[in-house]
Formats: structure tokens, sequence, C-alpha cells
């Protein structure tokens, strides 16, 4: 099937997953939307994120998406349960991919996870990791400054690695052996996380994750995109939409999904 692939986020962040969607999925046509005029969605009430989850989902759908993955580890963990459902096509998130991850590297059966404040008190990543392996201890940790750090490109700064010794003191003492990078903008500070966290500490990025889940659903669903098998591949087409200016938004992704973007939309989200 040759319709496209959605995929969306609060904003910027969510083009690390398209990132790792690109990568393993070249064929597909995909339309992303960021909803930069309503981000960051990690601070928010259930409420709300539940809100501007469905209306993102409405404006995919409006593409004729034939499958949707919510790259938001916020909207992922407070209100994909509650909103996907009402939907007839395919709607992943990136908790259980990362999750399934997570268990199966980890040998000490102590995992942490870091994210934003409502990916944290949801709970959702060791809720999903306990109906597997009760028995995994789970340590969660929200790092709400890492996102803006990221957004201003702030990678390989001294203040970043000291805010990340800092936050991530704690997880130094509980003797984890793997960390989720639960939020979309942290795989961008992976180098000073795993410098913080030391060699033995697998980081997992629920990004590279949830691409290997999108592809192993299009395939069982047979919804993949069938030119995948002529030679050499053809490169699927990528349309960005956003919810307010783009220009911030075409700075920033760059540095999120490794080249510059093109054709990026605004399109006011409130009327969905
Ligand atoms: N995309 C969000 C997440 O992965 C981070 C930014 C935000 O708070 O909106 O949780």
């Amino acid at each position: 099937m040759n319709n496209p692939i959605g995929i969306f986020d609060s904003g910027v962040g969510g083009l690390t997953v398209a990132r790792e969607v690109f990568k393993l999925l070249p064929q597909e046509d995909v339309v992303y939307f960021g909803d930069v005029g309503r981000s960051p969605y990690g601070g928010r009430s259930k409420e709300i994120i539940t809100k501007f989850t469905n209306q993102d989902i409405l404006f995919l759908l409006e593409h004729k998406v034939k499958f949707i993955i919510c790259a938001c580890n916020s909207a992922s963990s407070v209100a994909l349960d509650d909103v996907a459902p009402n939907f007839e096509i395919p709607i992943i998130g990136v908790i259980e991919p990362g999750a399934r991850a997570a268990i199966a590297r980890t040998k000490n059966a102590r995992i942490g996870v870091i994210g934003t404040m409502a990916t944290i008190s949801s709970n959702a990543y060791a809720r999903i990791i306990h109906q597997v392996r009760p028995d995994i201890k789970v340590f969660s940790l929200a790092c709400p400054l890492f996102v803006p750090l990221a957004e201003e490109g702030y990678i390989e700064k001294k203040a970043t690695y000291l805010i990340a010794q800092d936050y991530l003191q704690t997880m130094r003492d509980v003797n984890i052996d793997t960390l989720i990078l639960g939020c979309t903008h942290y795989p961008l500070l992976k180098n000073i996380i795993a410098d913080v966290m030391g060699d033995e500490v697998t980081l997992i990025d629920s990004g590279q994750e949830t691409a290997r889940e999108a592809y192993k659903i299009l395939m069982e669903k047979k919804i993949i995109n069938t030119t995948a098998s002529q030679q050499p591949t053809p490169e699927g087409e990528h349309k960005f939409y956003v919810s307010d200016v783009p220009e911030k938004f075409t700075q920033v992704a760059a540095r999120f999904l490794g080249r510059p973007v093109e054709r990026v939309t605004r399109v006011d989200i409130s009327g969905y």
C-alpha cells in the first residue's frame, strides 16, 4: 500500500524518530506534523495532551495516512491508550518498543527511565515493563531541562554536562544497567548522558526501537510500500507540517533530523 505513514510530535523532537523511520523505510512517503504552536507537551495535563493528540491524529488522517506513529513520549504515555482505539488504522507510540528493548537488554533487572514530567508521572514505561517482567526494578526521573538544552543546541557544552551530572546522580546511585531515553530530545544528548552514566549502562533510544516496530507492523499487516522490492529502492516523499510559523522549526530541524528539511507548511490545528 503506497499511502503515506503519519508521524506526529509536540514539535521538532519527533524528528529523531522520523530520522530512524526514514533510514529503515526509505521508500515510504511520510507526513510529519509538529505541534510547535502548542509545544512543549511535557509539562501539560493529561486532559490537554489527550485533546491535542486527538487533533494531531485527525490532521494526519486528512492526508490519507495508512499508519500513524506518535513520536512524542509525553503523548504516548498519557493519551494514546485512550485515543488510539477510536481510530481504525494502526497507531503506535514510543513507549512499548522502548520498554521491550530495555527488558531484552537488562542483565541485572534494574532499568532507569528518564523523560518529561508528563511521561514520568504517568509511570507508563514502568507499567509496561512490569506487565512483562514484574521482577524488574524501574527507577524513573524527570529531566525537563534536557528539552530546551537540546533545542538550543547545547549538545556538547560544559553547562549541559553539569546539569546531566546533577540530574543523573540518583540514577548512578541505584546501579541500573539500562537507561531508557524516554523523550524525543534525549538522543541528541546521548554522548553526554553516556559519559555521565558510564560504559556499564546501555542507553535505549525509543525512536530507533519504534522505527523497527513500525517496519514489523507494516510487514505483518501487508501495508508496506511494495515499491521497496524494486532496485534501486525509490526514495519516499517527506512532507512537514507545523502549527506555527515554520522558521524556528526549520532552523532546529536539521540538528534533530541530520539534514535540512524542505517544504514545511503551516496549518491551523485548532480546527481539528
Ligand atoms: N516530544 C516530547 C516528548 O518526547 C518532548 C517535548 C515536549 O515536552 O513537548 O516527551
